[in-house]
């Protein structure tokens, strides 16, 4: 079957073979199934570019549910199955004044792989809520549950994507959520500007939530318009010496001071500076908006988007002697 409408970036790859998970049970039998060529989790598809066929048993995974697992008069903690849409479940959670998810309204894919890239934005990211979540190993098919700390969360980063990489299917993430005194974060520079176009000064968290909507609208575009993955590459971290340096040649980069050694560089910057924003080539291209954004104006191949890729990491490193790399994992 064509995974184009299982992708955000809508390539028209193939898997050879496709299995939808509803249960705990279908993943079981599913991953149990003998004489596939090998097995390939597939949930909001909102992180990935498809680059070949899959010749594979694609295991989409549909597991839908969410319950309150314990609550006091200040918290809350739900359990969210893998399959729930992220933003989705975000509006939920507002809709019933819990704190703690409005910075990240909006973001697409599934609840159950965000913690594999710890998303984030405006901010806050996953991390900052999260308490556990359970995952089903894929040898052994037993269930286990990771800490916060088990989870090893870095910008953009886990266990997941290190050395649990292709070892585990995350079937649940349990939150834990204020139900009053939230820690509203409104410190990003685009919120203010955003709350204050509205005559806002004391916002609620579905205030928040709109702010980060708006922005969201005004910069990224909407995958089900134009295919895209968000934000294509990671914002580089370079070091105090080489940071000194590069804010010497380019006093008027922005830059966000990460610790007294580290220095993250806006990849967007870098990309537009390059002449790359608002750029087609074929089909694909870099977003008018965002140059940290790649988009595919509808036939682009995961290769075509690739390789613009890596055309945009050689410039980058040409110019600036900074070398960015992929946020979203390459199928190959
Ligand atoms: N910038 C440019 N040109 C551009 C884009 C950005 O000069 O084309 C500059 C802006 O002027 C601004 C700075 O870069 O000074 C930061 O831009 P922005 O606020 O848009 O955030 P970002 O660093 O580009 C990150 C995340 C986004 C997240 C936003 C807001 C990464 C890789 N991306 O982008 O996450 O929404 O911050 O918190 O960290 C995603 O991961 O898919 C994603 C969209």
């Amino acid at each position: 079957i064509s995974l184009k409408t299982y992708n955000t970036f809508g390539i028209d790859a193939k898997a050879k073979f496709f299995v939808e998970v509803n249960s705990l049970n279908d993943l079981k039998s599913a991953l149990q199934l003998k004489g596939y060529p090998e097995k390939f989790i597939l949930s909001g598809g909102s992180n990935m570019l498809i680059t070949n066929d899959l010749n594979a048993l694609v295991l989409h995974i549909n597991l839908k549910g969410k319950e309150v697992v314990s609550e006091n008069d200040d918290t809350v903690r739900l359990k969210v199955m893998a399959g729930e849409n992220w933003h989705q479940m975000v509006l939920y959670t507002l809709e019933r004044n819990y704190g703690g998810l409005e910075n990240m309204s909006l973001i697409p894919g599934n609840t159950g792989t965000a913690p594999i890239q710890n998303i984030g934005a405006y901010g806050v990211e996953l991390k900052d809520t999260f308490v556990s979540c359970e995952a089903m190993h894929i040898e052994t098919q037993t269930l286990k549950t990771f800490s916060k700390e088990e989870c090893r969360f870095g910008y953009r980063d886990s266990f997941f994507k290190n050395e649990g990489k292709g070892r585990y299917v995350i079937v649940s993430v349990t939150l834990e959520l204020t139900k009053r005194n939230h820690k509203k974060n409104t410190s990003y520079g685009a919120i203010e500007a955003e709350l204050e176009k509205k005559g806002i000064t004391d916002p609620t968290i579905k205030d928040i939530s709109n702010a980060v909507i708006a922005i969201r609208q005004s910069k990224l575009p909407d995958p089900k318009v134009l295919g895209n993955s968000g934000s294509f590459f990671k914002n580089p971290v370079i070091g105090a010496e080489a940071y000194r340096k590069f804010s010497q040649q380019h006093p008027d980069a922005p830059s966000y001071k990460v610790s007294e050694e580290a220095y993250k560089i806006p990849a967007g910057w870098l990309i537009e500076q390059c002449g790359f924003k608002g750029k087609k080539f074929g089909d694909a291209g870099v977003h008018k908006n965002q140059a940290l954004v790649l988009v595919n104006y509808g036939n682009a191949s995961g290769d075509e988007i690739l390789n613009l890729a890596y055309k945009i990491i050689e410039e980058v490193d040409h110019r600036f002697g900074i070398r960015i790399s992929p946020e979203v994992n390459i199928i190959k």
